[in-house]
């Protein structure tokens, strides 16, 4: 068993594509005193993606590196690297980062790179998992904190919190309770890090 981090106040990046809620929401309980980590990057593959502007609106760094001006994944991985380890990051948290994470970033970060999925892991990986719960009937689904490995959203489970699912429920309004939750659990699980509460033993996560 080994521990992931000792305690320390974390120096996070956030990676995401689009909106970038989950990145405010850690940003607002860090500012609260909730966690103790600072925010120092926010990093996204898409140049219009809104979080970009949040975390500049914010006053944090933010930086666009386009995927498509690289040959391959690695050369884009090593830019973003590149990035992070000039900002000293600890914990790179991708929240709504739509792309699937190579050797190169998780060589560079182990252990170190988490993602939040709006699911109960292992059911409904991939694209549109409030839609995939709707539409299998499931009765409970939630969101999911897991370290990122090679896979689809297959890396170890951190934590989860149940949403149960209604009758009447649309893609959106699951969506919109499960993000609820997201906002939670994903600062939560970073508080834990910062603590150097968290070990890991094979796909394993213990909190102590
Ligand atoms: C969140 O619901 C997150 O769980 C999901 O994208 C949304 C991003 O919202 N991520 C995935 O589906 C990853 N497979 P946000 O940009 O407002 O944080």
């Amino acid at each position: 068993m080994r521990q992931v981090i000792t305690p320390k106040r974390l120096r996070l990046a956030v990676l995401a594509s689009g909106r970038g809620s989950n990145f405010l929401a850690i940003h607002a309980a860090s500012e609260k005193g909730q966690l103790d980590a600072d925010l120092c990057l926010l990093l996204s593959d898409q140049a219009a993606a809104p979080a970009l502007d949040r975390a500049r609106q914010l006053g944090i760094k933010a930086v666009h590196i386009d995927p498509r001006t690289y040959t391959n994944r690695d050369d884009y991985e090593t830019e973003v690297v590149r990035h992070l380890q000039a900002e000293n990051i600890d914990m790179v948290v991708l929240a709504g980062y739509m792309r699937l994470v190579g050797r190169v970033m998780l060589g560079a970060f182990p252990d170190r790179v988490l993602n939040i999925h709006p699911a109960l892991l292992p059911s409904f990986a991939g694209l549109h998992a409030q839609r995939q719960a709707v539409d299998y009937g499931v009765k409970y689904s939630g969101c999911t904190v897991h370290f990122v490995d090679q896979g689809m959203d297959t890396g170890p489970i951190i934590k989860q919190a149940v949403v149960p699912v209604e009758d009447d429920d649309s893609e959106d309004s699951l969506a919109q309770r499960i993000l609820v939750q997201e906002h939670q659990l994903y600062w939560q699980v970073l508080q834990l890090l910062a603590e150097g509460r968290v070990y890991i033993e094979g796909r394993k996560v213990h909190i102590i």
